[in-house]
């Protein structure tokens, strides 16, 4: 079944830093929408993938992460689904608490930080001094002879953006993300919910391999057969690629946020699978209570 070559891959990338230092202005630029308008007091009210294209016709998988748990949760249950960590600073505030844990984050998951000095337009902007900060923290621009990458920008007026993007993906150029296209399809549970109409809806992003619609899959606990599958610009498709997030229909039960999927030979397959699952669960719990 594992027939195919391994090929490049986009890189997934979360973004992270500290309160009010740009997270989401950035990503909208990126995908020039306009999410945090619509957000109430512009706070980040969901989990979006997304995935972009440079302006030199790379391709870059961003996720919307609402904060630093979601990050955790997902690396607690031993989902490693970021290559790289956009590690956001507003060059007029510099490193604050949340952007120390967002360092240890990356840390702690070897996941290399590309920093985007934000707010740049700002009077009062500060690069040197963000430079100096996050030395302190082990993360040492190129200019000053270490390795991380450090790009000027502002969501604001859009400068540096494109740059941006340039350095994300020279940095998976040194990662080599490899996937092969032409097998099963597995990959992690990005955001998931009960939806009335729906039923169990999951946003996945696949890793390996290509999901198709019709595909019997496990998810977490739960089998499953694909019934519909929505790509990030609301659009239905029919298959989806490494690297590529989408939202999926026909799950059993509604999955957890980090849980791995893996597309199987058969629906009794699936069923199987996930039934083995259910029981080591249950027997966990039970043993768990009577401890
Ligand atoms: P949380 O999700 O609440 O943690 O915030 P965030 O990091 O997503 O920040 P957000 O994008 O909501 O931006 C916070 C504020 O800073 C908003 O008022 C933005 O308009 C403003 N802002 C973001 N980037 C820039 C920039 O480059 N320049 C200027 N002048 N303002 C910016
Ligand atoms: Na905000
Ligand atoms: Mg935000």
């Amino acid at each position: 079944e594992d027939t195919g070559t391994l090929e490049a891959c986009p890189p997934v990338v979360t973004i992270m830093g500290h309160v009010d230092h740009g997270k989401t202005s950035l990503l909208d630029v990126i995908r020039e929408s306009k999410i945090t308008s619509g957000e109430a007091g512009g706070i980040t009210q969901h989990i979006g993938a997304y995935n972009v294209e440079t302006p030199n016709g790379g391709r870059i998988t961003f996720l919307d992460t609402p904060g630093h748990a979601a990050f955790t949760a997902m690396r607690s249950r031993g989902a490693q689904i970021t290559d790289i960590v956009i590690l956001v600073v507003a060059a007029d505030d510099g490193v604050m608490p949340q952007t120390v844990e967002a360092i240890n984050h990356a840390k702690a998951a070897g996941v290399p930080v590309v920093v985007a000095v934000n707010k740049m337009d700002k009077v009062g902007a500060d690069p040197d001094r963000i430079m100096r900060e996050l030395s302190e923290h082990d993360l040492l621009a190129e200019d000053w002879g270490g390795n991380v990458i450090f790009v000027k920008v502002s969501a604001k007026t859009g400068k540096g953006i494109d740059e941006l993007l340039e350095m994300v993906l020279l940095q998976a150029e040194v990662l080599e993300l490899r996937a092969n296209a032409d097998r099963k399809a597995t990959g992690y549970v990005v955001e998931s919910r009960l939806d009335i109409g729906r039923g169990a809806v999951a946003t996945v992003l696949v890793k390996q391999g290509t999901l198709r619609d019709g595909d019997p899959v496990v998810c977490g606990l739960h089998s499953g057969h694909i019934r519909a599958m929505i790509d990030d610009s609301g659009s239905r498709v029919e298959s989806a690629g490494p690297s590529t997030p989408v939202e999926i229909v026909g799950l059993a039960g509604v999955p957890d946020a980090g849980d791995e999927f893996v597309a199987v030979a058969s629906d009794k397959d699936a069923k199987q699978i996930a039934g083995h699952r259910m029981q080591k669960q249950r027997a966990k719990e039970l043993a768990k209570k009577s401890r």
